[in-house]
């Protein structure tokens, strides 16, 4: 049996971080520079039903019964034979790699599981939609994300722009693909400072529980902002999205979950021609995305690499599709 592989982007929310989870709209766009990739092969060199994970880069290579059932990987693989009714799976090896930052805001966990997910269901023999791969990656990213409000897996799934809105109540969450009538630039800077978004995602519900009226009126003009954005990109208005991720950015400050690092380098960033800029992502640290004209984007990137940034990454949004 030949090995199947599959892959899923990173992701980068361009507005509306923590409104998001509570019902607002955002906006999330795939970054495909970076990638998590998993390959299974079948073992018939293995005694019946061994399945072995390896993830070499998180010095992981066990067999899944030994695995805590919390384990985030362990969970991807469980969730695929409990989805397509599997109790005897084959014997196999599945090997888990991935270029995306982990706790850096692109969606690395999300990426992971959409990954583990797709190659299973297909190594079985029965590929899963795209709805049912994104919903089991859901349930993955709830175990981990703590009240994740699943645009990280909707995104990585889709692997396209998409316009998001949790709509709650066992309904079906809005999925909108964006139309990107006028491609554009961001340079995404790494920070390098780790930040689970479960830590700044619990804060914000804190606040929130604190000051119910502040926060629900911050989270409504984040909606606002997004709606425009849409509005915007669809057109192709591109210079209109600068002034947004700055207002999106001082509301996430608002939040608390900015962090005096990440607002130098999103100073850094405008003053080099970015006409925008703003974390992305739970904050505090990960990365900052800053929109800017393609011939200004090196200069960009240089000058928060000589501010400190460990990575910068240069993307293109468009409207292609991002799998594989
Ligand atoms: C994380 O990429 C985005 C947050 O809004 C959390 C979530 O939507 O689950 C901070």
């Amino acid at each position: 049996m030949p090995a199947i592989s599959a892959s899923a982007p990173g992701k980068a929310i361009l507005f509306g971080e923590h409104a998001v989870v509570y019902g607002q709209p955002a906006i999330a766009v795939p970054v495909t520079q970076v990638r998590a990739k998993v390959i299974v092969q079948a073992r018939p060199d293995f005694p019946a039903g061994r399945v072995l994970l390896q993830a070499p880069e998180i010095g992981l290579e066990d067999i899944l019964a030994n695995l805590p059932s919390d384990d985030p990987l362990a969970s991807g693989v469980k969730s695929v034979f409990d989805e397509l009714g599997i109790t005897q799976p084959p014997a196999m090896t599945i090997r888990i790699t991935s270029t995306i930052p982990v706790a850096s805001g692109l969606g690395s966990g999300a990426a992971v599981s959409v990954a583990i997910i797709r190659a299973l269901a297909e190594f079985l023999g029965r590929p899963l939609t795209d709805v049912r791969v994104s919903a089991l990656a859901y349930e993955i990213e709830k175990i981990h994300h703590g009240t994740p409000s699943g645009i990280d897996n909707t995104v990585v799934t889709y692997a396209v722009p998409v316009f998001f809105r949790k709509t709650g109540g066992g309904e079906p969450d809005h999925v909108e693909t964006l139309k990107v009538s006028k491609p554009f630039t961001l340079v995404v800077c790494d920070s390098g400072i780790p930040s689970p978004t479960i830590t700044t995602v619990s804060d914000v519900r804190q606040a929130w529980q604190d000051d119910q009226q502040h926060f629900n009126s911050l989270f409504e003009s984040v909606g606002l902002i997004v709606e425009q954005a849409k509005r915007a990109i669809e057109a192709g208005k591109i210079d209109r999205l600068g002034p947004l991720m700055d207002h999106n950015q001082q509301l996430l400050a608002e939040m608390h979950v900015s962090s005096d690092e990440l607002e130098r380098l999103i100073q850094v960033a405008r003053q080099a021609g970015a006409s925008g800029a703003k974390l992305s992502g739970g904050g505090r640290g990960g990365n900052i995305i800053a929109l800017v004209e393609p011939e200004s984007a090196e200069r960009v990137s240089l000058a928060l690499s000589s501010a400190g940034a460990v990575n910068t990454i240069v993307t293109e949004i468009n409207s292609q599709f991002a799998k594989n």
